[in-house]
């Protein structure tokens, strides 16, 4: 695309020309059934087992616990929660209202439709969007005085889309330790955080272990349509789509899966690097909308996502959607909230849970960028968004 500027990495990343290298020799020479006996089958199988080993490894996981190749976060959560569900009789999920929309209706769906399984939201703060330990902690103690001999599914997200939170700190994860018995599993959508932090499902320094962990290799360089669900050995997940591969049933994304092993590679290899320079981009980005008249970010403006901005300008009329298509026609490409969230007109549930009114939360726009974004395209959006405000902002 010429002349384009893309500042949209939550909702999808570009694709690295090594993964666009994996996916043409898979194509090209992998093309059996991984689940066929003979040898072309047996090397795509391997592809998959070569691939399972190598995202394992990076995110901490052992040989004895469960990954699910999927076609996505969404497919991931979806799967994670029924499948938790019809694993154990009585299941209380506590969840945080910021997290992706496919989380919140997999938990209302086996709320309202599966005996034994009730769900509660979990309280956070007005204007950043942490997890309310004390709250929380309320919610937990209740819960097991009430009802003992529920299995509790606690979700909480490790980065939100929208404002960038993150969330899982170790003050959080004591709270959780207070009531910790084998009754407890937490699971963590860490689509966001993924591509810029590295990840272990078990964390030494904090104690801390994340039992079900969900992912989309989109955001972090590899395809659409793929991504992963690691299930520690502890837990169970019936399967929810059925055929002969366990959990998840149908051929496997041969050429999907290696692309990710490849995206994740590449992640390990330039991580450090990347972060650096988009903390650059963060602290120029935000330096430069604090000089600009009535910007006000959103979420907690220190401590968030490297990659991610979301602001209002209190004195512009403008809906988000009317501003990103204002940007779009001058060639840069951003969004209003999350991708996921752009075929609603309703406001962002995430950013009426941290407090913004109906109005406020249809003008957020936001900014997220990565491994490609230079600081000219920071300073073309700049000058196409101060050039809509110049326009449209009340004087
Ligand atoms: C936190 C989070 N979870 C899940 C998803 C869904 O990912 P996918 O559409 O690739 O399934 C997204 C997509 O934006 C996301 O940001």
């Amino acid at each position: 695309m010429v002349n384009h500027t893309y500042l949209d990495y939550g909702a999808s990343s570009p694709i690295g020309e090594d993964v666009i290298n994996t996916m043409v020799d898979v194509a090209k020479n992998y093309y059996g059934n991984p689940s066929s006996k003979h040898n072309d089958g047996v090397e795509a199988h391997d592809i998959i087992a070569h691939a399972r080993k190598t995202i394992m490894d990076y995110i901490g996981g052992n040989e004895d616990d469960n990954l699910i190749f999927t076609s996505g976060a969404t497919e991931s959560n979806s799967i994670a929660i029924q499948g938790f569900c019809r694993a154990y009789n009585k299941v209380r999920i506590f969840y945080t209202p910021l997290e992706h929309e496919d989380i919140i209706q997999a938990v209302k769906y086996c709320t309202d439709h599966m005996s034994g399984v009730s769900s509660c939201e979990i309280p956070v703060d007005e204007g950043t969007g942490y997890v309310d330990i004390d709250g929380f902690d309320n919610l937990l103690f209740n819960a097991r005085l009430k009802h003992p001999g529920e299995v509790f599914l606690i979700i909480i997200q490790l980065a939100n889309s929208e404002i960038g939170t993150i969330q899982l700190s170790e003050i959080l994860y004591d709270v959780i330790r207070e009531y910790d018995d084998d009754d407890i599993c937490i699971m963590s959508d860490i689509t966001q955080y993924l591509p810029y932090y590295r990840f272990k499902a078990f964390n030494p320094d904090m104690r801390m272990c994340i039992d079900i962990v969900t992912a989309s290799a989109q955001k972090f360089g590899g395809l659409k349509g793929t991504g992963f669900l690691y299930v520690n050995s502890g837990w169970d997940i019936d399967p929810v789509i059925f055929g002969e591969q366990g959990v998840r049933g149908g051929t496997e994304n041969v050429i999907g899966i290696a692309a990710m092993e490849t995206a994740i590679k590449h992640l390990d290899k330039t991580m450090e690097v990347k972060q650096k320079k988009l903390l650059f981009i963060y602290n120029y980005l935000k330096k430069k909308l604090s000089k600009i008249e009535g910007v006000e970010i959103i979420g907690d403006p220190f401590d968030r996502l490297i990659n991610n901005l979301s602001f209002v300008c209190n004195t512009c009329d403008l809906s988000a959607q009317q501003i990103v298509e204002l940007c779009n026609e001058s060639g840069v490409s951003i969004s209003a909230g999350s991708a996921c969230h752009n075929y609603s007109s309703e406001p962002s549930r995430t950013l009426l849970a941290i407090g913004l009114s109906p109005e406020k939360a249809n003008k957020v726009i936001r900014v997220t960028w990565g491994e490609y974004t230079t600081i000219d395209d920071i300073c073309t959006f700049l000058d196409v968004y101060k050039e809509i405000l110049a326009i449209h902002s009340k004087k």
